[in-house]
């Protein structure tokens, strides 16, 4: 709590401001307004706290600019779904412009700009499911030949090895096969340029790009232009990538849009995709009775051809996968801003407020979850994706409404098939049980110093494992 002047000093220049704004609760303001409690800590355990301590709306200061946390599940309906285009996305779209480019609908204006960009992009058409369906298998192929690679390696960091795992298998999905390993290298290259935007306190003039950043953005699209085009040159009969789907079903396109597209999609998938999977072993190491139900659904899987009816039969690998979403969610702040002054719970807030809504608090909310603490799968059976659906109010690590991510299919079917493909032939064993600390990459979470190995599992038929 700021000090009595402190206080006083807020109150004497801000005063006025924080009249309009009273009824709200929230902590109270020092003369750096309550900039102090995200100092040092990650922003969604403050937005976690606000709600356990103030309720659904918290009033905070951010200087002397007013910010409010959502924890209230109609508030945030309201704003990411009923009223969302009053409400602007984020305030990172400028730090990730350079590398993501514009022609992702991440970074598109609300309104026109964003449905446009929604409406023609190829994972939101009416034929995504049947390209999505052809995955299951190109997945597999994909994780399995990465987890050769891992098998044969010592004590390793999860989170920069699932990462790569995760590269290679997007890979496969959009252009049907991996990339070498300079491609990875420009990606991350890219992704630590706009990362030190998105930390940066200085204006973005003053922030420079990282060595090589231009050329190595060169290299990265270039290499998508080059595939669209050949693609079109030479088609690769019944291709199940989303390259070769959309050039099949959207001609039209321009090439250089479904470059920038393609090229992009990795961002939106690599961080989010790995973090989760860091996750979902990491609590896998604290629940052996999880871990042997995972291991035994994945060997049965393991013997049957790999298809889209085989692994949505798989209900323990859903569980597990939607149990990891819930617990350690990998995007766990969204932001939005008013366009124009507008009322919202009950007070007026002024155009460029910043609102920020994290998932923590509701998806551990000891009011709506039984145990909410404890990684529990069997949440999940008997009803429970029912229950609490993806984007509902409890549960959103995708986010919630029309916004939310176009790829949230294409991610439940990558978690699946990682964690079904590498439980049926590795243990993920991870060091420690305790909490891993976590820092923030390109917007997500970054779990830090998670350390473990492979171990080859014998190998269990399915009648085995069962019986
Ligand atoms: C576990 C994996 C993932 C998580 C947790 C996740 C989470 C999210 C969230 C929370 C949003 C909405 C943000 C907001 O409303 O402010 C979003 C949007 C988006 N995501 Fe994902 N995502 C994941 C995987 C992916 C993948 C695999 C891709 C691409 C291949 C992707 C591409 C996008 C795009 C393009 C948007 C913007 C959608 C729009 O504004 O229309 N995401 N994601």
């Amino acid at each position: 709590m700021p000090n009595l002047l402190s206080r006083g000093l807020f109150n004497l220049f801000f005063g006025a401001r924080r009249k309009a704004l009273q009824g709200l609760p929230g902590p109270q303001p020092g003369v750096l307004g309550n900039v102090g409690d995200f100092l040092g800590v990650p922003p969604w355990d403050v937005c976690a706290r606000y709600g356990r301590e103030y309720g659904g709306v918290t009033l905070v200061w951010m200087g002397p600019s007013p910010a409010l946390v959502l924890n209230d599940p109609s508030v945030i309906e309201e704003v990411m779904e009923t009223r969302r285009l009053e409400f602007e996305k984020g305030n990172v779209n400028e730090q990730v412009r350079p590398t993501v480019t514009d022609d992702t609908s991440f970074i598109a204006k609300q309104g026109e700009d964003w449905a446009g960009k929604r409406r023609t992009d190829p994972m939101a058409q009416p034929w995504s499911g049947d390209w999505l369906a052809a995955q299951v298998g190109p997945l597999r192929a994909s994780i399995t030949r990465s987890l050769e690679a891992l098998l044969t390696q010592g004590p390793l960091d999860l989170t920069p090895a699932l990462r790569r795992l995760t590269f290679d298998a997007l890979a496969v999905t959009l252009v049907g096969e991996h990339l070498p390993d300079p491609a990875y290298d420009d990606f991350m290259l890219l992704a630590k340029g706009a990362d030190a935007r998105i930390k940066a306190n200085l204006p973005l003039r003053f922030v420079r790009f990282p060595k090589g950043y231009e050329a190595a953005k060169t290299r990265y699209y270039g290499q998508f232009l080059e595939r669209v085009r050949a693609a079109r040159r030479t088609p690769t009969p019944g291709g199940q990538d989303l390259l070769s789907w959309t050039l099949r079903e959207m001609p039209e396109m321009d090439d250089q849009v479904l470059a920038h597209l393609l090229g992009s999609s990795f961002y939106g998938g690599v961080f989010s995709c790995s973090t989760t999977l860091v996750g979902a072993f990491h609590q896998l190491q604290k629940s052996p009775d999880a871990e042997a139900r995972l291991a035994a659904e994945a060997a049965a899987l393991a013997e049957a051809p790999p298809s889209w009816e085989v692994l949505r039969g798989a209900r323990w690998t859903e569980a597990v996968a939607y149990e990891a979403l819930r617990i350690l969610p990998a995007v766990r702040i969204f932001t939005r801003t008013p366009s124009a002054d507008t009322k919202l719970a009950g007070v007026t807030l002024p155009a460029g407020t910043t609102l920020l809504i994290s998932n923590q608090h509701l998806h551990r909310d000891p009011a709506h979850w039984t145990a909410p603490d404890t990684f529990d799968p069997s949440r999940w059976l008997d009803g429970g994706t029912a229950r609490d659906p993806l984007g509902s109010g409890h549960f959103f690590p995708f986010g919630r409404g029309p916004r939310a991510c176009v790829a949230a299919p294409l991610a439940m079917v990558f978690l699946q098939t990682a964690l079904a493909t590498l439980a049926a032939r590795a243990r993920v064993h991870v060091d420690s049980t305790e909490p891993f600390e976590e820092d923030f990459f390109f917007g997500v979470v970054l779990p830090k110093g998670v350390t473990g190995k492979f171990v080859a599992r014998p190998v269990v038929t399915a009648r085995q494992s069962v019986g």
